[in-house]
């Protein structure tokens, strides 16, 4: 008698794109850029949520998305703001670059495009903050265009599905290759979507969800259990630290309201445009004995205890807080202005910004 005799282990199948999108239609978060299960993403809205969840995250993205869709509900009305609204309503989100760019952005749909977003990879990515990602990521989720939009979620999920032993970042165009050879023949934008859900629910940096996920039959990490160590990293290098000095500057108006001294930063560089007190340049070497020779006005300044701290991409910043109460009356000098402290929200002023405020008016 012969016995048939199975293998004890299933053998291991190739992930199947399908079993993704099956997963999307019943796991599918909720977004508010989202369109609805079957319906069509309104391109502007796709592109707008894009632009600002570039390292930016979908928790700190909602509130900021339904106000630009409120206050400009379509790229011609975005178009006509000017800069400074929209770097205003920006203020917070970081990346200030970002605003600059969706506001020439907007200007280019509707010079080149008469309003109306290219359902075209190279004409998307022709516009201005518009890179491959952000091309990819519209043209998918808007058009249905054959692209696959890979992110940081997205690299964690493909590294771990083949076990990409090559560090990141070298390992970006194999990774990039591996995820466009997963991509199918229909439903792109469910697909680029469901491969950023899957990897921001259940393949998630730390303790990933494997039991639940639809493709750990394939994932070759999973097989080897050594899932939580892709992405490989290559050692990290951190920027070098930078000091320098913010000088808060009040004065009482004639009615008893605080006033506060700001100023624009340079259009080019680092929160190009954006608001400040002023300050001392920011640098490796800043000597705090010379901090006041920055000082935009004579007056006595007082010293804050402590620094306040701010990480940017490339450096972390540690600043030293100097207070001085003006008299009534007091000029600002070229360059700078009075502003009301009731009014700081309104303004352009960028996260490092706010804290050296809290830090000196709390
Ligand atoms: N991260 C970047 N784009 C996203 C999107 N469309 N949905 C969820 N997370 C994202």
């Amino acid at each position: 008698m012969t016995v048939a005799v199975r293998p004890l282990k299933r053998k291991k199948s190739a992930a199947d794109p399908a079993d993704l999108l099956a997963w999307y239609d019943r796991h599918r978060r909720v977004l508010p850029w989202r369109a609805r299960a079957g319906r069509k993403a309104d391109p502007y809205a796709v592109w707008l949520s894009e632009i600002m969840l570039q390292q930016t995250t979908v928790k700190t993205v909602g509130p900021y998305f339904t106000k630009f869709l409120t206050r400009w509900p379509t790229v011609e009305a975005l178009a006509q703001a000017p800069l400074d609204d929209v770097l205003r309503a920006w203020a917070g989100l970081g990346y200030y670059a970002r605003a600059r760019n969706l506001h020439a952005c907007a200007r280019a749909v509707v010079e080149r495009h008469g309003g109306i977003f290219p359902a075209d990879l190279d004409a998307l990515r022709a516009l201005p903050g518009i890179g491959d990602y952000t091309a990819a990521a519209v043209g998918s989720i808007a058009f249905d265009l054959p692209a696959v939009p890979v992110d940081g979620n997205v690299e964690r999920v493909v590294t771990r599905l083949y076990a990409v032993e090559q560090a990141m970042p070298a390992a970006k165009p194999e990774i990039k290759r591996l995820a466009a050879s997963l991509l199918p023949p229909r439903r792109s934008g469910d697909f680029a979507q469901s491969f950023m859900d899957l990897g921001a629910t259940i393949c998630s940096p730390k303790k990933p969800a494997c039991v639940l996920c639809p493709w750990n039959d394939a994932c070759m990490a999973r097989a080897r259990g050594d899932q939580e160590t892709f992405p490989r990293k290559a050692p990290k290098r951190e920027g070098k630290q930078r000091f320098g000095a913010a000088f808060v500057a009040l004065r009482a108006d004639g009615q008893k309201n605080l006033e506060v001294l700001l100023r624009q930063r340079p259009e080019k560089g680092l929160l190009g445009s954006m608001t400040e007190v002023p300050g001392s340049d920011w640098a490796h070497d800043f000597d705090l004995k010379t901090a006041l020779d920055a000082a935009p006005l004579k007056a006595k300044w007082r010293k804050l205890g402590g620094e306040v701290t701010h990480v940017f991409t490339h450096f972390p910043l540690r600043l030293t807080v100097y207070v001085a109460e003006l008299p009534r009356g007091t000029r600002a000098p070229k360059g700078a202005r009075w502003a009301k402290v009731s009014g700081l929200t309104g303004e352009a002023l960028p996260t490092v910004m706010r804290k050296v405020l809290s830090a000196a008016l709390d």
